[in-house]
This record gives structure tokens, sequence and C-alpha cells, in this order.
């Protein structure tokens, strides 16, 4: 039997399968995102941007911020602490084709820390806000605008309140959507994602009578079942998938069957994950040429080989891959 799930409303975007790509720092790039697009991701967020890496890149460096042909809608996601500059980031990624803007105030990064940047903010609430201010009058609602939060930045009860003051603020100057991961910047990736806070986030919004604000559940999504467990049970419009969607895109058709009411589909044969992964070197060969492509997908083809019987030794041999050779090599011996 299918299960009745509401499709996920961000703002002007009307997401019909509310399971979407999260924006993942090294992974989320245009490649990816096509693949998890191709297995059912309608909607995708980019990897974390720095809004002075964004207004200071050469055009021609663009394709580290780009939207592809047919994988619209796309969110980017952006990174920073001085307003000015990442209003002119936003009015960048706008005009590149981005469907809306994510603000991170999530990244536990030390260096980013340092630099009073991502989950830092969670600790600074009026920075925090002025900043969605000035980026939500930049916006103009001209596209929807999101924000990316942590559970808090540790797990003092002036962490907690400085997380519902954020979200309270946020949703005031017209912020559509919040993705909540269930860790607090502290924690990093220890211990298990919140998801009771993740539920008490929605329902508190329910309870200011904010219905229309989509709360997106992360954490610890690392199959279909979880995830269809947390849509169904958390009372999230969305989760997001992160770590349990790299090198693994059949999750997003998994969770698509269940919805469905069909059978979970076997595991992809041998043959399925080699022409994912031909195609997936491809897309990053079009995108940053043969060197670059092999380095990106080293980091991918570890998350991939886990689908295969021999997983340590495929895994050993991609790491060693410099070149489209080597890569083309290892598909032949283990593929
Ligand atoms: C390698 C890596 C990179 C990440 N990069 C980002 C990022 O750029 N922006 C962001 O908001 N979250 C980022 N995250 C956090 C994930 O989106 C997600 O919230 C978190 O991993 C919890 O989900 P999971 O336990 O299902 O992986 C990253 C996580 C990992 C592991």
């Amino acid at each position: 039997m299918s299960i009745d799930i509401s499709p996920l409303r961000l703002g002007s975007l009307t997401i019909n399968f509310p399971a979407i790509q999260a924006a993942l720092s090294g992974y989320s790039d245009l490649p990816m995102r096509m693949i998890s697009r191709k297995f059912g991701a309608e909607f995708t967020i980019s990897e974390v941007l720095l809004d002075q890496f964004i207004v200071s890149v050469s055009r021609r460096k663009s394709r580290f911020y780009f939207v592809g042909e047919g994988e619209r809608p796309c969110g980017a996601q952006i990174m920073g602490n001085d307003p000015e500059v990442m209003c002119r980031a936003v009015g960048r990624l706008i005009e590149v084709g981005f469907d809306l803007i994510d603000l991170n105030f999530a990244c536990p990064v030390k260096k980013v820390l340092s630099r009073g940047r991502g989950g830092w903010l969670l600790s600074e609430p009026e920075v925090a806000i002025g900043i969605i201010e000035r980026v939500s009058r930049a916006i103009g609602g001209v596209i929807p605008l999101t924000i990316k939060l942590r559970k808090g930045f540790d797990e003092t009860s002036r962490s907690r309140e400085n997380f519902f003051k954020i979200l309270d603020a946020a949703v005031n100057l017209g912020v559509c959507g919040v993705t909540v991961h269930g860790r607090t910047v502290k924690q990093r990736y220890e211990g298990e994602s919140d998801w009771v806070f993740v539920r008490e986030v929605k329902e508190y919004l329910l309870g200011r009578g904010d219905s229309g604000v989509a709360v997106i559940g992360s954490g610890d999504l690392f199959d279909a079942e979880t995830a269809v467990f947390r849509l169904r049970n958390s009372g999230v419009d969305g989760v997001a998938l992160a770590r349990g969607a790299i090198g693994n895109p059949w999750i997003f058709r998994n969770i698509k069957s269940i919805l469905e009411g069909r059978e979970l589909p076997n595991p992809p044969t041998i043959e399925e994950q080699k022409e994912i992964l031909n195609l997936h070197f491809e897309l990053a060969e079009n995108l940053y040429g043969e060197s670059r492509a092999a380095t990106n997908m080293r980091a991918f083809a570890v998350y991939y080989s886990k689908l295969h019987p021999n997983m340590p030794q495929v895994r050993a041999d991609f790491i060693k891959v410099k070149n489209s050779t080597d890569w083309n090599n290892v598909l032949k011996k283990w593929y």
C-alpha cells in the first residue's frame, strides 16, 4: 500500500518527492546531484559555498557553482558572516540560475567556527538574524530562502534559546523552510541525531501557526527504511539524504518504492554499479577535466565500493586511481 505523503513546499517550489539531496561539502557537486536526480531526487542542494569565494572567483571557475541543464530545481547553500558580501554572493547565485538560497548556520568544522561562520552563528543569534534579514531583503522574494541549523551550538539551555530565537526571527523574515540536523555543533558527528528535537521544531512552528514553513529533518539516514520511518513519524515535511546517499544513489529509488507501496528493489547488480560509476566519472570529467575528475571520484568510489562483495580490495584499488586509465582498469578488474 502506498504511503500518503504530501509534497514538500519551499515557498514557490513544490517538490513532489520529499527526500532531497542534502548539501555535502566535497560531494554534492553537479555530477553527484545529477546522479541523485537520475534515481529520483527532485531537489538537490549544492555544497556549501563561501560567500567570499563566490564574489571573487572568475567566471571560468564558476563551474564550482553551476546549475546544470536538466537539474532544476536546485538550491545553493552559502556561508559567511558579512551580510554585505553574502548579499553580493546571493546576487551571483541567482544570476547563474539557482532556484533557492539556503544559509548555513550549521557547519562544525574548526576553521569555519574560528572565523565566525557556519555553526558559530548559532551562538551569535543577533549576527545570524542580521544576515537573514539582509539576505532576505536582497532576494526580495525572487526565489525562496531557507536555513540550515543544527540543534544548537551545544547542549546548554542558552543554546536552545538561541536556536528558537533564530528560528522565530527567520520565520518572521520570510524564510520558508529550515533543515534541522539533530546534533549540536559541539557534537559534530558523534552520538545519534536527536529526532525528538526535529519533531519538536515542527510542532513549535505549527504552534506558532506557521504550517507553511517546511521542516526538513537530517541525521543518520543511512537506508531507505529509516528515511521513510523518519518522514512518517517525526512530522517533518521532508528528509535530507546526506552520508547515506554518497556512492549510493539507489537510496532515492528505494525510498520512492517504499512510498509508492512497491517492494524494495534488489540491491544494484555489479553491472548496474558499473554503469553508474562510468556515468559519474564521465560527468566529473566533463566538469573538471581528467585529472581533477580522478581525485574527485576517488572520494566517491570509496563509498560506491561498499556495495561490492570484494569491498576491501576494490576500495584499495580505487584509492590509487590518478587518471581515467587507472579508473577504467579498476572497473575492468572488479566490475
Ligand atoms: C562530508 C560531509 C560534508 C557535509 N557538508 C555539508 C554542507 O556543505 N552543508 C550542510 O549544510 N551540511 C553539510 N553536511 C551535513 C549533512 O548535510 C547532514 O546534515 C549530516 O551529515 C547529517 O546527516 P547524515 O547523518 O544522514 O549524514 C556535511 C556532512 C558530511 C558528512
